[in-house]
C-alpha cells in the first residue's frame, strides 16, 4: 500500500472545522465550510464527482466539477477513504440531507483500500468485520443512542443521592450460585469472571448507604436467543434500609425518567434507529404488579403450556409480554426459582421478596430485583441448602455479622434496556463488539 498520509499537509485542530449536523441548517446557506470525515457514497461521471461525506453527527452530498483542480483526486476515492473539503453550502432538496456543498479544496487523509462492506452481506459477514461495520449509520445511531442512556440512568441515579462504586470482575465465587461461570486460572487457583457485582455493591451499602455499580457481568449460558450476551454491561444499585416496594417504585421512577427524556431530547436520533418517540414519552409509572402464578395463569390463557414451578425463558416472556404497552412486574417467585441471597416474603411463605420487570412488546425481562436475606443465620441456612461452599462466602456473611440492616437491590441489563428502547430486533447490536455463545472476535 502506497503511504497514505501523503496530503495530509496542514494541521487543523476540530474547533476550526465544521460537524455536518451543525450545518445542515438554512444560516450556513452561501457561506463557507470545512468539514472532515469519510466517503459514505461516491458516484462520478464525467462532469460531475457527487461523494456523500459522514462524520460522527450526519452526512451531506458534496460536488465536485470536472473543471477543479481536485476533480481527478475526487474520482479516485473509496467508500471509507477519509478526506477534509471546504467549499460552499447551498440548499438542493434532492440531496440526501437536503443540503450539498460545492466543493473548492478536497485533500486527501488516507484513501485506504476498497471497503469491504457492500450491500446484501450475510450476518454472519457483518459480525467478522464488526470492527468496520460499527461505522454502518444504524450502529453509528446505536452508539451514540446507548451514550445517552447510560448518561440518564447515571443522572436519574446521580439525583437520587446514589454513589458509583466499582466492583470486582474476578472473583472466588459466582454471584448467582449457578454454574453458569467463566472460569480462569489465577495464578494457579481457579477464579471466576463475575456473573453480577451484587455482593460487592451490598458491602459498600455500608459505607455510602445507596450505592450502585454499572460493569460488565459474565454468563457462560449456552442461550442462543436474541436476547443473552456472554459478556453484558449490568446497573446494579443497592440500597440500604429499602425494602422491596421501595425498591420496585425506584426501578419505575428510573425506566420512566429515561424513557422519557430519550424520547424528549432525542426523538430524531430514536426516529432514525427505528422506535417513535412519542411511545417513549408515553411510558408512565407505576407499571403493572402481577404474582408469579398469575403470570403462568396469562401465559398459559396466551397459549403457554406452563406449570406451577417453571420458570420464564425468552418463549414465555415474549409470550406474555407481545401485547403489552408499558412493562409490568413479575413478584413472589418460588425460592427455589431464585438465588440464594433473596429474602422470603413473610406473608407468602416460600415465595421471595423480588421481582423481575419485563419490558413490553415481546422484549421480556430488563430488571431482576429483591428485599436481600439480611439476618446471619437464614443466610447462612440458604448457603448450604444451595450446596455453595461457605468458605467462599466468609466475607460476604461477615455483612450480616456487624450492624446488618434491611436492605434492597436490583440489576438492570443495559443492552436489554437498549433493546427495548431503540425496539432493536437483536440484543447484539446492543453492544459494538457482542459477544455471544459462538462469537468472541473480533
Ligand atoms: O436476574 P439477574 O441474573 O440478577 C442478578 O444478577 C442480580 N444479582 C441483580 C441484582 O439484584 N443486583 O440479572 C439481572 C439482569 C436481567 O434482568 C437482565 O436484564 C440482565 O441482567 N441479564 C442479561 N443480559 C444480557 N445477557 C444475559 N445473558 C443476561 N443475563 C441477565
Amino acid at each position: 500500500m502506497s503511504d497514505p498520509f501523503i496530503s495530509f499537509q496542514r494541521k487543523t485542530s476540530m474547533s476550526e472545522c465544521n460537524h455536518i449536523k451543525d450545518i445542515l441548517n438554512d444560516e450556513f446557506i452561501g457561506k463557507k465550510v470545512k468539514l472532515k470525515g469519510w466517503v459514505y457514497r461516491h458516484r462520478a461521471s464525467s462532469k460531475l464527482v457527487f461523494i456523500i461525506l459522514r462524520d460522527s453527527t450526519d452526512v451531506i452530498q458534496c460536488v465536485v466539477k470536472s473543471d477543479s483542480e481536485f476533480f481527478e483526486a475526487a474520482k479516485d476515492l473509496y467508500i471509507e477513504s477519509s478526506i477534509e473539503i471546504e467549499g460552499t453550502l447551498r440548499k438542493d432538496d434532492r440531496a440526501p440531507t437536503g443540503y450539498e456543498i460545492d466543493v473548492e479544496k478536497l485533500n486527501l487523509i488516507c484513501k485506504g483500500e476498497p471497503f469491504p462492506v457492500t450491500k446484501d452481506q450475510s450476518v454472519e459477514f457483518l459480525l467478522d468485520i464488526r470492527h468496520l461495520w460499527l461505522r454502518s449509520m444504524k450502529l453509528t445511531r446505536i452508539l451514540e443512542a446507548r451514550h445517552y442512556i447510560i448518561e440518564y440512568l447515571r443522572e436519574f441515579l446521580d439525583k437520587e443521592g446514589f454513589y458509583e462504586v466499582p466492583a470486582p470482575l474476578i472473583t472466588k465465587s459466582g454471584a448467582e450460585g449457578g454454574s453458569e461461570v467463566f472460569e480462569i486460572d489465577y495464578f494457579g487457583e481457579k477464579a471466576y469472571l463475575t456473573q453480577s457485582s451484587q455482593l460487592y455493591a451490598e458491602a459498600a451499602i455500608f459505607a455510602l448507604e445507596k450505592v450502585y455499580v454499572l460493569a460488565p457481568s459474565f454468563r457462560a449460558e449456552p442461550s442462543r436467543t436474541r436476547r443473552h450476551l456472554a459478556e453484558y454491561w449490568h446497573l446494579e444499585p443497592e440500597m440500604a434500609f429499602y425494602n422491596n416496594k421501595m425498591n420496585m417504585e425506584i426501578q419505575e421512577r428510573m425506566v420512566e425518567y429515561v424513557c422519557n427524556k430519550m424520547g424528549k431530547e432525542h426523538g430524531s436520533l430514536v426516529k432514525k434507529i427505528g422506535r417513535d418517540p412519542e411511545y417513549l414519552l408515553g411510558i408512565k409509572s407505576p407499571f403493572e404488579r402481577i404474582s408469579y402464578e398469575e403470570a403462568i395463569d396469562r401465559a398459559n390463557k396466551l397459549g403457554c403450556k406452563m406449570k406451577l414451578g417453571d420458570d420464564f425463558g425468552a418463549d414465555e416472556e415474549y409470550i406474555l409480554t407481545k401485547d403489552l404497552k408499558q412493562p409490568i412486574f413479575i413478584t413472589d417467585f418460588p425460592m427455589e426459582l431464585k438465588a440464594f441471597y433473596m429474602a422470603e416474603n413473610p406473608n407468602n411463605p416460600g415465595h421471595a421478596l423480588c421481582s423481575d420487570l419485563l419490558a413490553p412488546e415481546g422484549h421480556g425481562e430488563i430488571i431482576g430485583g429483591s428485599e436481600r436475606e439480611w439476618r446471619y443465620e437464614v443466610l447462612m441456612d440458604r448457603i448450604k441448602e444451595n450446596k455453595l461452599n461457605v468458605k467462599d462466602y466468609e466475607w460476604y456473611l461477615d455483612l450480616r455479622k456487624y450492624g446488618s440492616v434491611p436492605h434492597s437491590g436490583f440489576g438492570l441489563g443495559i443492552e436489554r434496556f437498549i433493546k427495548w428502547m431503540l425496539n432493536l430486533k437483536h440484543i447484539r447490536d446492543a453492544i459494538p463488539f457482542p459477544r455471544t455463545i459462538n462469537r468472541f472476535y473480533p
